[in-house]
């Protein structure tokens, strides 16, 4: 039985349909809800776009504050969660993800999410810090980044040999100002923003380690089997190290 079978079994807590891109992440965060069993959490979305996690866990009983720079994904936000009935369980907050501290309650949070943000932003460490200081002492954060092996194979297996040099020789893990992302991580150096940040990492995961290498046929001919495929590997070495994304997990101290 997987972590996230368990959870289904004793909270009702079965969240979107799983896919390759949130399998992983779902069943960490699952199991950070079942800890919270009959509890209702206050969460933070921090950068969380349209909602994907949001109205999820809306829908599952949360408070869910979504704190995004872009406008029309707040708007796209709001509509979802009204569609889903959820409308008075999530907050939509236009601002910056540095300026927590002005936008949201300190150490309010029982749970903050930030996926797919600290790559875009000017700075991460700012970031990084708010969301600990949005965190009340024992909550958790889901960060979840942009892997950097990955971006090199995949642009290398493109036949962009310069590019994945450039990826590979770069501090930062980015292919200069045409790139769309600023940095890309590995383990170690996404473990060592938040642990500079005052978080305790406990769980990386790989996301997508499978997942963008698969011809579209197999992938989309054999979904449940790469979702399982993917939950089997994600923990593991070297295989983590070779995902698209890192998942972190980790606690502000008590
Ligand atoms: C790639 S999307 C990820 C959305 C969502 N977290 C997810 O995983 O589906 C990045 C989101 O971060 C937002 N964003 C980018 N920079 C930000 C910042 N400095 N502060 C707050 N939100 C930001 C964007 O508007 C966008 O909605």
């Amino acid at each position: 039985m997987t972590r996230l079978d368990r959870v289904e079994q004793t909270t009702g807590f079965t969240g979107p349909p799983l896919t390759p891109r949130t399998a992983v992440i779902w069943s960490v965060l699952a199991a950070e809800l079942d800890r919270h069993a009959g509890d209702q959490l206050t969460v933070l979305d921090v950068g969380g776009g349209t909602g994907g996690f949001a109205v999820p866990l809306a829908q599952a009983g949360h408070q869910v504050t979504v704190v995004d720079a872009s406008p029309d994904a707040l708007a796209a936000l709001t509509r979802r969660a009204a569609e889903a009935g959820v409308a008075d369980r999530v907050r939509a907050v236009q601002g910056d993800g540095d300026a927590l501290a002005g936008l949201v309650e300190p150490a309010g949070a029982d749970l903050v999410l930030c996926h797919s943000v600290l790559e875009v932003v000017d700075d991460p460490a700012p970031v990084a810090a708010a969301l600990v200081a949005a965190l009340r002492p024992g909550g958790a954060a889901s960060v979840l980044v942009a892997g950097r092996a990955a971006a090199v194979l995949g642009r290398a297996m493109n036949g962009h040999l310069d590019v994945a040099a450039a990826l590979a020789a770069a501090p930062t893990g980015s292919a200069g100002p045409r790139d769309t992302l600023r940095r890309r991580f590995d383990a170690e150096g996404a473990a060592a923003l938040l642990g500079a940040a005052g978080l305790a990492v406990e769980e990386i995961h790989g996301v997508r380690v499978l997942a963008d290498l698969l011809p579209a046929a197999v992938a989309d001919g054999q979904p449940a089997a790469l979702v399982e495929l993917e939950r089997a590997l994600a923990a593991r070495s070297p295989y983590r190290e070779l995902a698209a994304q890192l998942h972190l997990f980790a606690r502000r101290p008590a």
